[in-house]
């Protein structure tokens, strides 16, 4: 039985906030990073206090057994993906993983000739890795209409032309929280040789992916927005993609042998990308957060997200200073503003009343001029976050005009 307020006694941080504060803290800050789960947290203590030692270089006991962790990770998000293993690496996080494929296949093999198709809502990390490619190589970075601030297959039929070889869109937007027909998208793309890259950053964390049914070619996401570390993440890539393109990072971990001449042969994906030592604490840590959003299932968490964003739509759409951007999105985040007040300063009020929501232009500046807007404030909900804190918020926004109430109070 699903129940958001036993799993929420998994994470430390709401109680050490609450003997800081003296208060509960509602936590709506999910799209930017999660809480961590007493699993996650014991994980990482466990490498450092009792398994410390590189991988794949040591001798001994102790190194195996990281060895073993580090294959055990590698075989788990291959099981959460639906990928083969070698399909799996490991990055610090969905911006590097995006700059991988940019650097590593767009620097590479599109020229001047060529077309990049991507969104005005995309995350700052899926737009400018592309116009470096462009810089780079010439190729054109080209933007798909949005419609009701939605990605549309027809708008892409429209969009693309002979020149387009890559499409690189996020599968759920980190301000408003639409999905992507990212099958559809696929499957039409193939038909005409154009590789998709997905960003599953605010998707991964939320839902179930199974890459060889969407058959994507590239997937993104991060660790640290799904109950694990900061500075670990994934790309997933098919084998034979990323067995052309080529590393950004060389060095130890990642070659087979070299000469004086500067002949190198590099290993094969996915320890062709991940040379220097591995986060190792980061991967004990994902491999827990994997381990804790299986247990709870990722369709219950996606329901859940779902059935908190429509009673956050029914309870503040009766306030009417309230705007709200993304009122029929399907996933847990809920964009708005308050009828006069700058988002930066409501959210500064709503955090004097123990609320953190993130306001501003999250990271996707070109969806600002397209809403019509300098910011909004974003409140991003998870599994552990409940309909009385939604309640808390509601009753805090009645009084949201008087957001001076937070610097004289
Ligand atoms: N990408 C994260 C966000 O949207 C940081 O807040």
């Amino acid at each position: 039985m699903f129940d958001p307020n036993k799993l929420r006694k998994d994470f430390p941080f709401f109680e050490n906030v609450k003997k800081m504060q003296g208060n509960n803290l509602v936590y709506f800050d999910n799209a930017a990073t999660t809480q961590k789960p007493r699993q996650v947290l014991d994980s990482i203590i466990q490498y450092y206090s009792k398994e410390n030692a590189n991988s794949h270089r040591g001798d001994y006991d102790i190194a195996h057994l990281v060895d073993d962790k580090v294959d055990k990770t590698r075989d788990l998000v291959s099981k959460f993906l639906n990928c083969d293993k070698r399909e799996v690496v490991f990055t610090s996080g969905t911006t590097m993983s995006l700059n991988l494929i940019a650097y590593g296949y767009g620097q590479k093999f599109l020229t001047k000739d060529d077309e990049i198709l991507i969104s005005e809502e995309e995350h700052s990390s899926n737009i400018l890795p592309w116009y470096e490619v462009s810089k780079k190589t010439g190729a054109k970075v080209k933007f798909i209409r949005l419609v009701d601030g939605k990605i549309t297959l027809e708008e892409i039929k429209k969009a693309i032309s002979s020149k387009t070889k890559l499409i690189s869109l996020a599968q759920v937007s980190n301000v408003l929280g639409y999905k992507i027909p990212a099958k559809e998208i696929c499957k039409f793309a193939h038909e005409k040789g154009i590789l998709v890259s997905i960003d599953a950053a605010q998707s991964a964390p939320h839902m179930k992916i199974d890459v060889k049914d969407m058959d994507c070619d590239f997937l993104s996401f991060s660790g640290h927005k799904m109950c694990g570390p900061t500075g670990i993440g994934i790309l997933y890539g098919k084998f034979e993609l990323l067995n052309r393109m080529d590393s950004f990072l060389v060095g130890g971990g990642n070659n087979i042998t070299y000469d004086t001449g500067c002949n190198v042969s590099y290993l094969y994906p996915p320890e062709k990308f991940e040379a220097g030592t591995l986060n190792l604490a980061g991967i004990y840590g994902l491999y827990a957060a994997i381990k804790y959003l299986n247990d709870i299932g990722l369709d219950n968490i996606e329901n859940y997200e779902k059935e908190l964003k429509d009673y956050a739509i029914k309870k503040l759409s009766s306030n009417k200073n309230i705007i709200i951007y993304n009122k029929d999105s399907e996933t847990g985040i809920l964009t708005f503003n308050y009828n006069g007040v700058f988002a930066q300063d409501e959210a500064t009020y709503l955090n004097s009343k123990g609320i953190c929501v993130r306001s501003g232009q999250h990271c996707a500046k070109l969806l600002n001029d397209y809403l019509k807007t300098p910011a909004t404030i974003r409140a991003s909900f998870y599994f552990y976050n409940t309909k009385q804190e939604i309640d808390q918020l509601a009753k805090v926004l009645e009084n949201g005009g008087n957001f001076l109430d937070a610097y004289f109070n």
